[in-house]
């Protein structure tokens, strides 16, 4: 795009030069792509994220909580539908006492007067702390980033960037809400203290299943090429040890994966196979009744362009919708997971499939409000004075 043109250099450059940029001292100033979510940093997050849950649910916790980012203020510049991710990013906000603001119509802006998109980000970042930002379009999150790195340079105001959704291309903080999910899900560790009964009783069941994200076969499902959180979620699994993954897709040109993730994935060396049906079967054993992980997704029609929309509209989508039987096939533990919404129309996961105690995606979506408030918390170097509240609320009987 003609507008970004002078961020092509900066755009061209190797993961690992970007993601330093987007760093510092190990703390990330922007979060941009799902590489910058490593296990370490997860970890990290996930901590938190687990502290401001537990403090929220008490009286005098949720007051500490609102005290942590009262000074701060975030705009939420969200151009493209979203329902989930907006309002998980408002409510952790407002756990966090951070005052916020939003545009989701560029008509209501000075884009119509002909400002630069780039303008108004440089606006935004006058006005508030954080810009969280959605768009469709691929790099225009990175290259705010790129513009904020550029003012500090010169010491003027530069405040941090999250990429809340580009294009079909990334979507770290689903990612990190995914991750918290599944890291709560294989939580089995005996020592434990959340949800110890059901998940160690399972344990003992599969005594070769281990803790965490690592050694796990995870089984993505749907729109493989266009699924941007597809794309982040495989990025971040691939460097845990021992992740295998499956993708199952129609397989037609948009849909299957796209070959600059596949190269992704070759680089990290993960095991990783393509099929074409929900009951395909890989080395004789069924693919459903290898998976410790189920990651389901819509077909992102309102990418399909007027050449694809009749193809993609013929395609047989039966393979590829969770059903009573199959999830029967699934490990007793196997989580379902989708980044939501599902598309009513298709049924890729019934309704019916919702009370079954393995369907996680009500309350991924919830761990979304804990994950992103666990982020803003990151961005402002609030970590340590939120294990101090959590410290203190839980030390004193109130
Ligand atoms: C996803 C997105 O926007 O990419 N939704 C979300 O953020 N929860 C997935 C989708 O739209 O299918």
């Amino acid at each position: 795009m003609q507008e970004f043109s002078e961020f092509e250099p900066l755009l061209s450059r190797s993961v690992q030069e970007k993601n330093l940029e987007f760093q510092r001292h190990g703390r990330l100033k922007h979060l941009i792509a799902a590489s910058q979510l490593t296990p370490e940093l997860l970890e990290k997050l996930c901590r938190s994220a687990d502290l401001i849950r537990r403090l929220s649910r008490n009286p005098e916790g949720n007051r500490r909580l609102r005290d942590l980012l009262a000074h701060k203020r975030a705009m939420l510049y969200f151009t493209q539908p979203s329902t989930r991710t907006f309002l998980s990013f408002m409510a952790a906000c407002q756990i966090l006492g951070l005052s916020c603001n939003e545009v989701r119509d560029p008509k209501t802006s000075s884009e119509v007067k002909r400002e630069s998109r780039m303008d108004s980000i440089r606006m935004f970042s006058s006005y508030f702390d954080v810009i969280i930002m959605r768009s469709q379009i691929s790099n225009f999150a990175e290259c705010c980033a790129y513009l904020m790195s550029d003012l500090e340079r010169q010491e003027r105001r530069s405040v941090p960037i999250v990429n809340a959704g580009a294009g079909s291309d990334e979507h770290p903080t689903q990612a990190l809400l995914d991750m918290y999910t599944i890291i709560r899900t294989f939580d089995f560790d005996e020592n434990s203290e959340s949800r110890p009964s059901r998940l160690n009783e399972l344990r003992r069941s599969f005594p070769s299943l281990i803790c965490g994200p690592s050694q796990k076969t995870y089984t993505f499902c749907g729109d493989i090429g266009r699924g941007r959180t597809v794309r982040s979620l495989a990025t971040v699994l691939s460097q845990y040890e021992g992740t295998r993954m499956i993708f199952v897709s129609p397989e037609h040109d948009v849909l299957v994966m796209d070959e600059e993730l596949r190269q992704r994935l070759k680089m990290t060396g993960v095991e990783f196979y393509e099929v074409n049906s929900l009951d395909a079967e890989i080395d004789g054993e069924s693919v459903l009744g290898q998976t410790d992980c189920l990651y389901m997704t819509r077909i992102q029609r309102e990418h399909n362009s007027k050449d694809t929309e009749q193809e993609i509209a013929e395609i047989d989508l039966s393979p590829f919708l969770l059903s009573p039987q199959r999830v029967g096939v699934l490990k007793s533990y196997a989580p379902i997971l989708h980044p939501f919404p599902r598309d009513s129309v298709v049924g890729e996961i019934p309704t019916s499939i919702d009370s079954d105690p393995r369907a996680m995606y009500f309350r991924q979506a919830r761990n979304g409000m804990w994950a992103r408030a666990a982020l803003l918390v990151h961005l402002f170097d609030a970590a340590d004075s939120l294990f101090f509240a959590y410290s203190d609320v839980f030390r004193s009987p109130k």
